[in-house]
């Protein structure tokens, strides 16, 4: 019962660390390095009860120190809560806010079989741009296993399918002298992929292509495309006609590489990939957390040989095949 209980009050903690977001405390603390009750609820002119109980219990989860009565970071937070890295990683805290207010509305999108739509229209483009920024805060994140894990000598032109913006075709690029990224996805995500290539080292190696993946032509041919948090996104079978449209405007010889979330064969585990197929169940029409097996075979029925894992740790699976290098 110990277990069952705890896992209820899990989302006790998620909100008190994403209402630390939402209202401010943690700008607060980027730009104060200590403060005491009072100093703060002035600040926020809020009543010093509902702070005292917010910043006691951040202290219990070990996000913030205190000693007599003065509140600071604890170290383990002051690594990303600064003005450097708390921007983005702030963006992502609040898409993941957003979610939240969603997944309580999972009981309706059990009985409708449709997922949550929010009614008020007028936020579908804030809520892009938080979705983009927060992508990049996880990007940023897991560029280096992908550096580490994937070996691009010799190919030149990269295909980052629905690459969001851009921060691994970015870390590509940079990495491969004779290599060009063009980042795909939709138009609205193009003013922060182009914010994200000026500030690259290779600005000129880089270009962004917008459109529905779906229908519009992917242009190409190139010799290497990344799908990246992609396929879950889609049904099985959307899944299929997107590897092949894929395939098409590939190079013989090209590699194609998946990164997503992953099931178990027995698709019970791991219980970060069941949660994120219930984000998909929320969010999409169709999307879903897969097996190894399923996409394998995705990617076999589009043509691709020589399928293999390329990394797998946690939730994070890296998967590479070829198109044969005839088959033009
Ligand atoms: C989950 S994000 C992944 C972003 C990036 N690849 C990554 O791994 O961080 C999915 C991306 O695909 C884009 N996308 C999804 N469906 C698309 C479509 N049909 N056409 C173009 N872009 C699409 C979204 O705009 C978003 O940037």
């Amino acid at each position: 019962m110990d277990k069952f209980v705890e896992d209820i009050y899990q989302y006790r903690r998620a909100v008190v660390l994403l209402t630390a977001a939402k209202t401010g405390i943690f700008d607060y603390f980027v730009k104060h390095e200590q403060t005491t009750l009072q100093e703060i609820s002035r600040f926020f002119s809020w009543n010093s009860r509902g702070i005292e109980i917010i910043l006691n219990a951040l202290c219990a989860l070990g996000y913030l120190n205190k000693k007599n009565d003065n509140y600071r970071l604890s170290d383990s937070l002051r690594t990303t809560v600064n003005q450097k890295e708390f921007p983005l990683l702030k963006e992502w805290l609040l898409h993941e806010w957003r979610l939240l207010t969603r997944w309580v509305h999972l009981p309706e999108v059990l009985e409708s079989g449709l997922p949550f739509r929010e009614p008020e229209k007028n936020t579908v483009h804030r809520n892009h741009r938080n979705f983009i920024y927060s992508m990049a805060h996880r990007e940023q994140e897991n560029t280096r296993v992908l550096l580490e894990k994937i070996d691009l000598s010799g190919y030149k032109k990269l295909l980052d399918l629905g690459g969001g913006p851009g921060l691994f075709s970015i870390a590509f690029v940079e990495k491969y002298s004779d290599l060009k990224a063009t980042v795909f996805d939709a138009p609205e995500t193009e003013n922060i992929a182009q914010e994200f290539f000026k500030k690259s080292r290779v600005p000129t190696r880089l270009q962004f292509r917008g459109g529905d993946f779906r229908n519009d032509d992917l242009g190409g041919p190139f010799d290497v495309v990344l799908l990246s948090s992609i396929l879950h996104i889609y049904s099985p079978e959307e899944n299929i006609r997107l590897l092949h449209k894929v395939y098409d405007s590939m190079l013989p010889g090209g590699k194609i590489i998946i990164r997503d979330f992953l099931l178990n064969k027995n698709k019970t585990g791991p219980l970060m990939g069941n949660l994120f197929a219930v984000n998909m169940l929320i969010n999409t029409e169709n999307g879903n957390a897969y097996t190894y097996r399923e996409m394998k075979t995705w990617l076999k029925e589009s043509g691709f040989v020589e399928i293999k894992k390329a990394y797998l740790q946690g939730r994070m699976l890296l998967m590479e095949g070829i198109k044969l290098a005839d088959s033009l």
